[in-house]
């Protein structure tokens, strides 16, 4: 298992795909603000790759985020979109809504970047978020990610568009236990 100082990472197990489906991936406001796409229900026994993981997919690692004392699982974290050529990856997470709050996020982003930067040998991570997304831009900033610009409108989301702010972290610029 991966740990960081409040989580750690490990495999998806059958028993989180029912929690995971209620908590983040039905609930309509939660997924369209996540997403990239529309909301659609998730269909019982689905091989979503949200919930159920492909372990011959090269291009994505999902994980499942557990507190480090006691095991409870709190949400999902991914690196998505490797590309070892440039070495360059993008990372996603979503927490449990009993889960947010308590600094989970900010431990969250500085395990991906353990995984990123030291497993993987990438050289660049790379995250979007809504813009109104306080707790997600505070989690990147806190491990080093710097804002490299704003996408005007470029989330339709529950009946609006909305902005997206990305942000950047390179290796070398990357201070492991600077967000503790
Ligand atoms: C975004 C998310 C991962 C952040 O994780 P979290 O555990 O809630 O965040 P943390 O508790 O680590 O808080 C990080 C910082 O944001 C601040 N923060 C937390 N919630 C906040 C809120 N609702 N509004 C403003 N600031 C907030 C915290 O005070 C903390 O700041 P600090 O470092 O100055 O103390 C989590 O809230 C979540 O899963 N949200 C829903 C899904 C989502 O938005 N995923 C990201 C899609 S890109």
């Amino acid at each position: 298992m991966l740990k960081g100082s409040k989580v750690g990472f490990r495999a998806r197990h059958e028993d989180d795909i029912p929690v995971l489906r209620a908590e983040l991936y039905d609930d309509v406001v939660n997924a369209s603000r996540a997403e990239a796409g529309p909301w659609r229900p998730i269909a019982p026994g689905s091989k979503d790759p949200r919930l159920v993981t492909d372990d011959k997919e090269q291009g994505s690692v999902p994980f499942s985020v557990v507190e480090l004392a006691g095991g409870t699982l709190v949400g999902t974290a991914t690196l998505w979109d490797i590309d070892t050529h440039n070495r360059s990856a993008h990372i996603g997470l979503g927490l449990r809504p009993s889960a947010r709050g308590k600094g989970y996020g900010t431990d969250v982003v500085a395990v991906l970047c353990h995984y990123g930067f030291v497993v993987r040998g990438l050289h660049r991570l790379q995250i979007e978020t809504l813009s109104d997304n306080a707790a997600m831009l505070r989690s990147a900033e806190r491990n080093g990610f710097v804002r490299e610009g704003v996408l005007r409108s470029s989330a339709w989301v529950m009946g609006e568009f909305l902005d997206e702010v990305l942000l950047g972290l390179l290796a070398r610029d990357w201070k492991p236990g600077a967000s503790g």
